[in-house]
């Protein structure tokens, strides 16, 4: 008599899009055996030996995905940014707009301004609209307050959010995003600050699980960006670069130098950022939503990431600025249609590839045994499907470690 194993809930009926190896990789008529949170067992439903469960789910049709993944998020945030969005409409730049005290430093003023409540409030507003749409893991920056006691803000309600809803949420310290404008004309003595003091403040808090900044000219050069890498790596905590959005000051080659998980942006990247990448498995984070909003005519080399083997995660970059996106479904659509991923790498840009940029793929990001058991069921007969419908809702039941949501 074969053994029969105990499952707590076993799960039919769909065909399992994996994303193993950042593919479909589907499996029709599949099962999914959950124990502990985790995946136990996966394969065609056939091949499900003798076993007890407690529950049985047979979603009757569609498809299975891993839980969406949004890996660069500005979720946390005081007021809002549309009337620079009117602005930049009538022609006025994204820089321009910047050098005359606006942008993130209008944002900076009103997250400064925010208590912990209001923001955690106004960022549970969207997080609900992300989770609504299948996104079970999310990682949120700080780099609105610009003061150790507001970045830390920031970072708290992060951790309030991952306690109060069931979503894996990691956070990354991003002081140096902007100038604050106490340090006018001090930008070297600001990136000391974050250096000597607030990163092994952040870091001894436990509120960091990675460090990120903004390498761009109208932030921080290069050089200040190397500083601050070299202490977070001091500190033992991994990195992030927002790099080649609006000019190519080869971010993403110092990003991959110091073996940063993720560039993210490289609208201006080039093939020799891609091939610094590539060897050293930085992932390419693209952002479709500020390219999209801020009417950007560079589009990321991706035929250059394809050809070397970078792996490329989509991320909705929800921001007030650039991007006051809600939907990272928009941006699998906005991936395919700006630019022109496949929706087989632009499903995997939001589940396994996000992960890596997370470092959280060996706990999630595609359908595997000893995985968190965070899978979503569609309704469609397609994964392309996912991509191609534009805006809206598509229905849709998300089960996170195991349980429906
Ligand atoms: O990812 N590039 C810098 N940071 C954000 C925009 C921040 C803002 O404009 O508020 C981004 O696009
Ligand atoms: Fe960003």
């Amino acid at each position: 008599m074969p053994v029969s194993v105990q499952y707590d809930s076993v799960w039919t009926g769909a065909t399992l899009v994996t994303l193993q190896e950042g593919r479909y990789s589907a499996i029709p008529d599949g099962a999914i055996a959950v124990r502990d949170g985790r995946i136990a067992w996966l394969g065609p439903r056939q091949a499900l030996g003798p076993h007890d469960a407690r529950e049985y789910q047979d979603v009757g049709g569609g498809i299975i995905t891993p839980g969406l993944i949004d890996c660069h998020t500005h979720l946390v945030f005081g007021g809002d940014r549309s009337r620079e969005f009117e602005q930049r409409l009538s022609g006025v730049s994204y820089s321009e707009i910047a050098a005359a005290g606006g942008g993130i430093l209008s944002t900076v003023r009103a997250t400064r301004d925010a208590d912990e409540d209001h923001l955690l409030a106004a960022a549970e507003q969207r997080l609900a609209l992300l989770m609504a749409e299948g996104v079970t893991c999310i990682e949120i920056k700080s780099g609105y307050g610009l003061t150790l006691d507001s970045e830390m803000k920031m970072l708290r309600v992060a951790r309030r959010l991952a306690e109060r809803h069931p979503i894996d949420i990691k956070t990354s310290f991003l002081a140096a995003h902007a100038l604050p404008p106490e340090y006018h004309g001090r930008a070297d003595d600001y990136i000391t600050l974050i250096c000597e003091e607030w990163l092994p403040a952040v870091a001894a808090a436990g509120l960091a699980d990675a460090v990120d900044g903004f390498c761009e000219h109208l932030a921080f050069s290069p050089a200040q960006i190397t500083r601050v890498f070299e202490a977070a790596t001091r500190l033992g905590l991994p990195l992030k670069l927002h790099a080649e959005q609006l000019s190519s000051l080869g971010g993403s080659t110092l990003a991959a130098r110091f073996g940063a998980l993720s560039a993210d942006h490289l609208e201006y990247a080039t093939a020799d950022d891609a091939r610094a990448m590539a060897a050293a498995g930085t992932v390419a984070v693209l952002l479709p939503g500020a390219c999209y909003l801020l009417r950007e005519s560079q589009m990321p080399p991706v035929a250059h990431f394809r050809q070397q083997g970078v792996k490329m995660a989509l991320a909705s970059d929800s921001n007030p600025g650039t991007s006051p996106a809600c939907s990272l479904r928009l941006m699998l659509n906005m991936g395919c249609t700006l630019f022109h991923l496949t929706p087989e790498e632009a499903l995997a840009g939001v589940t396994l590839h996000a992960a890596h940029a997370l470092g959280v793929a060996p706990e999630q990001g595609s359908l595997a045994v000893g995985k968190w058991a965070n899978f979503v069921h569609w309704p469609v007969a397609a994964p392309a499907e996912l991509a191609y419908w534009l805006g809206g809702q598509l229905p849709c039941t998300v089960i996170y470690r195991g349980r429906r949501r």
